[in-house]
């Protein structure tokens, strides 16, 4: 292969991963299987060790793990915890031995095998016996500080018992926290009775449920641990076998999976992974492969680490559980922008010890290229956390002679009934009535999301009610719903106080930057950093009301700004152009929304072209309200420091960003030097 084409490779992998990351940290919508990612990530850790002058500092293969949230105290791993290499099939497996074996020149069996745990890694440290400090992997280097989360989880002691084994009173453990199958479904079915949202599958909940800020809240939930590794307090080895520590462990009142097993040929390997592979379905903890260690420390130490996983340990992934089930109705959904997006209904199964009724079909093309029917018996697949995908028509299925092939509908769904505009040329539906009330309320729980007015107490189940009950039909109503406090009074579960909240909450979403206010609007492709580059240039609603009145004008400006191509700018004049919309923005004039900021935004050129990471807490500011002022002053912000970065803002417990930060040589400032930078924000940063 040439280099050219080696490099093409490495960027599609990169774009295809960074994509995964997104939709899974920011979206919460994996559209690939952990499988699938995890085979990428392979394929690209493989290219990056036989070509490593091809891989730049931000391929996703430098990056260790999460970055620590500063909501909690930051605790640093004396010895780092790493992650695993993976292997697909037994192939991978043998090379993987054969690897290991030349490394170290000796036999590497007897091997130890031990489940893979689906839950978060956690390391507890005990001090005279004590429990003295729990926290999360984090980066590997850096976590968080879990101590008070942890003590609420009965089965972990928090004092070690028998003086018996005094030599292990200072020690740290590690191992996995989950969430038992059993439990997930009735915690979630309660919270499903209680309004709230459900927690999508185990490994998320028991990670949520451990990053909870109050004690009392993790304490609620059922979660547990599993122990497997156990180091000295100055982070040496306790044994010279890994199965030895096991053992310990487990004595010393630290719970392990017993399902461990000692390992001595190939044979007996592929025997355990296959009996697993198999026999996972009946445990009541999500596993996703096997963990395959050596069982000498001696030869763990000979064969040492590379930057982010053990040579002395891998884990080979189990395929992904694929299940046949009925898919009985294909259902849409309207977006905001009116596009129509189907989904099937499906009789309720269960993959991974989660309950899964529907899944995703995409577009029209998907369900054509499948010829999914209602009524035929499918195979699904979970894909990546959160959608189920249906893969295909299982080979099992007897259609009837009623059988016929779907047609996607003509008529939005009620109760819109409007005709549907299909462009040839393009795979989506959509919607184009301005009036279609099934966009508009998609708009309105849009409009009150987190990255737009992020109104507390308006989620998506509240504004529903408040739109079926015309209680909100345009989006300005919801600023004069302090005048229907007898017609809220009426629906179940609001009381004066919570009333009294929400009024609250909505009043303060008023002082949201116009950058908030213009994504809110939801303007097909004009999402939060579209907004903000648009804000840079029309200030506030009250200047964007001005520009409408000279619309080529306005097109001049849109097309100006770099990010912003013709398509967003058509749709945003298009939007500009409609009457109601112009109504709209005179009732968010007239109720002082996003009015405030002119007046108290600083904007100037100080920062152009300067690129700035922030790292750590602050007092009295948030890192979003910081990266606003460097933006409004011409500067950039990114989150991970490259030798690209001019500056990095250093705060209060600072992450792992300060040490790539010294090692690329880069700035660091606080905030007092961000005044100097920028002299006009004066009182604006107290
Ligand atoms: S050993 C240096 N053993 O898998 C070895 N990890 O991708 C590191 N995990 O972060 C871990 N069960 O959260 C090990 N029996 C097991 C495990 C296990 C689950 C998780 C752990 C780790 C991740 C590695």
């Amino acid at each position: 292969m040439q280099q050219s084409e080696i490099q093409d490779k490495i960027a599609i992998l990169i774009e295809e991963i960074e994509l995964a990351n997104k939709e899974y940290y920011i979206e919460e919508n994996s559209s690939i299987s952990d499988f699938d990612y995890d085979k990428k990530f392979k394929k690209l850790l493989d290219l990056a060790a036989k070509f490593p002058n091809l891989i730049t500092p931000d391929s996703p293969t430098q990056r260790v793990g999460n970055t620590p949230s500063s909501q909690f105290n930051q605790v640093s791993h004396q010895t780092p915890m790493l992650s695993l290499s993976n292997v697909f099939n037994f192939e991978e497996l043998k090379d993987w031995i054969k690897r290991t074996t030349k490394i170290t020149g000796e036999n590497i069996f007897p091997l130890v095998c031990e489940l893979k745990i689906d839950g978060l890694a956690v390391s507890i440290k005990y001090q005279n016996g004590s429990l003295v400090e729990a926290s999360t992997r984090g980066n590997g280097s850096i976590g968080e500080d879990i101590t008070n989360n942890i003590r609420t989880i009965n089965s972990i002691p928090l004092r070690i018992a028998s003086s018996e084994n005094k030599k292990y009173d200072n020690f740290e453990a590690r191992g996995e926290v989950y969430f038992p199958i059993s439990k997930f479904n009735l915690f979630n079915q309660e919270r499903l009775k209680q309004g709230l949202n459900i927690y999508s599958n185990p490994r998320n909940s028991s990670s949520g449920s451990v990053r909870q800020l109050d004690p009392k809240e993790t304490a609620k939930r059922p979660i547990n641990i599993f122990f497997y590794s156990l180091l000295g307090s100055d982070g040496k080895e306790i044994t010279n076998s890994h199965l030895r520590s096991l053992k310990i462990l487990r004595d010393i009142g630290l719970r392990t999976e017993k399902n461990f097993k000692k390992i001595n040929s190939f044979t007996e390997l592929k025997d355990f992974i296959n009996y697993w592979n198999n026999s996972r379905q009946n445990l009541d903890y999500g596993t996703d492969g096997i963990v395959i260690k050596v069982d000498s420390i001696k030869l763990q130490k000979t064969l040492g680490n590379t930057g982010r996983t053990p040579r002395w340990a891998t884990a080979f992934k189990f395929p992904p559980e694929v299940v046949e089930t009925k898919l009985n109705k294909i259902n849409f959904n309207v977006g905001r922008t009116g596009v129509l997006t189907p989904w099937a209904e499906l009789e309720p199964v269960f993959i991974d010890g989660v309950k899964i009724s529907r899944a995703t079909l995409h577009n029209k093309d998907e369900i054509q290229r499948k010829d999914l029917r209602e009524n035929d018996l499918v195979e699904i697949q979970r894909a990546g956390e959160v959608i189920p995908q249906i893969l295909r028509v299982s080979k099992n299925n007897v259609r009837s002679m009623y059988s016929k092939e779907f047609s996607f509908p003509m008529k939005c769904p009620e109760p819109c009934n409007s005709t549907l505009f299909s462009d040839p040329n393009e795979v989506s539906v959509i919607c184009i009535s301005s009036s279609c009330p099934n966009k508009l309320e998609r708009l309105l729980q849009y409009f009150t999301s987190k990255n737009c007015m992020d109104i507390e107490g308006l989620g998506n189940k509240i504004c529903s009610i408040l739109f079926k009950k015309n209680i909100i039909v345009s989006l300005d109503d919801i600023y004069k719903l302090n005048e229907k406090k007898d017609e809220l009074l009426n629906i179940e579960g609001f009381g004066d106080l919570r009333i009294n909240n929400l009024l609250l909450s909505i009043e303060n979403s008023k002082n949201k930057p116009f950058s908030s206010l213009l994504t809110a609007l939801g303007i097909d492709g004009v999402g939060v950093e579209i907004a903000e580059l648009i804000t840079k240039k029309i200030q506030t609603l009250k200047k964007l009301k001005e520009q409408i009145q000279t619309p080529e004008k306005l097109k001049e400006i849109l097309i100006d700004i770099d990010g912003v191509g013709p398509i967003v700018a058509g749709n945003f004049l298009k939007w500009t152009n409609q009457k109601s919309n112009i109504n709209l923005i005179d009732s968010f004039l007239e109720l002082e929304i996003s009015n405030e900021i002119e007046k108290i935004i600083h904007k100037t050129n100080n920062l152009e072209n300067k690129i700035f990471v922030i790292t750590g807490s602050f007092e009295n500011l948030k890192r979003n309200d910081i990266g606003d002022l460097i933006k409004n002053n011409g500067g950039k912000v990114v989150n991970k420091v490259s030798k690209n970065t001019d500056y990095l803002i250093l705060g209060e417990n600072a992450g792992s960003k300060l040490l790539d930060a010294q090692n690329n040589n880069i700035k660091i400032i606080n905030i007092e030097d961000l005044k100097i930078l920028i002299p006009e924000l004066g009182s604006q940063i107290s």
